[in-house]
């Protein structure tokens, strides 16, 4: 059975892949410094004799031993959390991922990395394909991690260049579903906590801006078949639903699932917040055969069920 390294594997996206990966029969070595994952998350493999886990930071070190194939998820995510590791964020997608290509490099493993549609910035072109180069600024305060990433991608592709590592890029666009942190900060995550506990809900803007939500079993499925398939060596792949939704829309439609008053508190949008986010498909139903099958309406419901127990059992008084 193979043998995968993932690195950031007890975050929302790496607990989901772990589940996978796992019930596929793959062995599984997770490693994680819990700077943004948690610990809970993975305690439900611990017994499992195919998963591995050590807590270990990726910038200061890396498990040294062969792996079929090695996935770097490891990076704070959300803007709330690389916001407030700013260094941390730019450490860990330059480093961090330098130390990982060593590693891919030294045993000839199949190296996935973890990007972004923030790659794109705010993008000028919609939907985004992933031949644009994006509109990204380089000292704005979403820089720690749009240039990070940008960075990430480009040492990926230098290692591919002049080592010859395999290696592959995912763009990935908004993800959401069980195990992302209730208090992450983004708009599913924090629309779901504030109408599940009485709040009003926050919409920066005037919530016209959009955003393309894919659920989270679609996206491990194609991060699976990205780094799985033959011959896509140096491939860029943006991963993400096209169903494009403007915030309001995702908070009346919250309100509605859980059946409570749209109560909505307006504030001024951050600086450099994209107004358009989109993905082009084309190349992952191409190379892939890929493309996100999960209904918005559906996702929502299954997380909002998630947070609803989480919230219960978290916050209860
Ligand atoms: N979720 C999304 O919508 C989304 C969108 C675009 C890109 N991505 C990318 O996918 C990856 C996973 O995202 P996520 O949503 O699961 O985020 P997450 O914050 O839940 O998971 C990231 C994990 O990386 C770990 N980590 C951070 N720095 C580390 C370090 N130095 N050493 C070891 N572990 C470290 C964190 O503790 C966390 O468990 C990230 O690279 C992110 O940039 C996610």
């Amino acid at each position: 059975m193979p043998k995968v390294l993932i690195a950031g594997g007890a975050g929302f996206i790496g607990t989901n892949l772990t589940e996978y990966l796992l019930n596929k029969g793959w062995e599984v070595f997770s490693i994680d410094n819990f700077s943004t994952g948690k610990p809970e998350n993975i305690k439900r493999f611990m017994h499992d004799p195919n998963f591995h886990f050590e807590e270990m930071d990726i910038c200061k070190d890396v498990p040294h031993h062969k792996f079929d194939y090695i996935i770097n998820l490891a990076s704070p995510a959300s803007p709330k959390k690389y916001l407030s590791l700013p260094v941390e964020t730019m450490m860990v997608n330059s480093v961090g991922v330098m130390n990982l290509l060593n590693l891919a490099d030294e045993y000839k493993a199949r190296f996935l990395l973890a990007s972004t549609s923030e790659v794109y910035g705010d993008p000028t072109l919609h939907p985004q394909p992933e031949t644009y180069w994006g509109n990204v600024n380089p000292v704005g305060p979403r820089s720690v991690y749009d240039e990070g990433k940008r960075f990430a991608e480009a040492i990926t592709m230098a290692y591919h260049r002049y080592n010859g590592t395999d290696v592959r890029i995912a763009r990935i666009f908004n993800t959401y579903g069980p195990y992302m942190d209730v208090e992450d900060g983004r708009i599913i995550p924090n629309f779901a906590y504030q109408a599940l506990t009485g709040k009003p809900i926050t919409i920066y803007g005037d919530g016209s801006q959009t955003r393309s939500f894919c659920y989270v079993s679609d996206m491990v499925e194609g991060l699976y078949l990205l780094l799985i398939k033959d011959n896509l060596d140096g491939e860029v792949i943006n991963l993400g639903n096209p169903d494009e939704r403007s915030v309001k829309e995702v908070a009346d439609l919250i309100c509605d699932i859980l059946n409570v008053e749209k109560n909505y508190k307006y504030l001024p949008l951050p600086q450099d917040d994209p107004k358009r986010r989109k993905p082009d498909i084309t190349k992952a139903k191409t190379l892939l055969g890929w493309y996100p099958k999960v209904k918005f309406e559906d996702g929502l419901r299954r997380t909002l069920k998630w947070y609803s127990e989480i919230i219960k059992n978290s916050y209860a008084r």
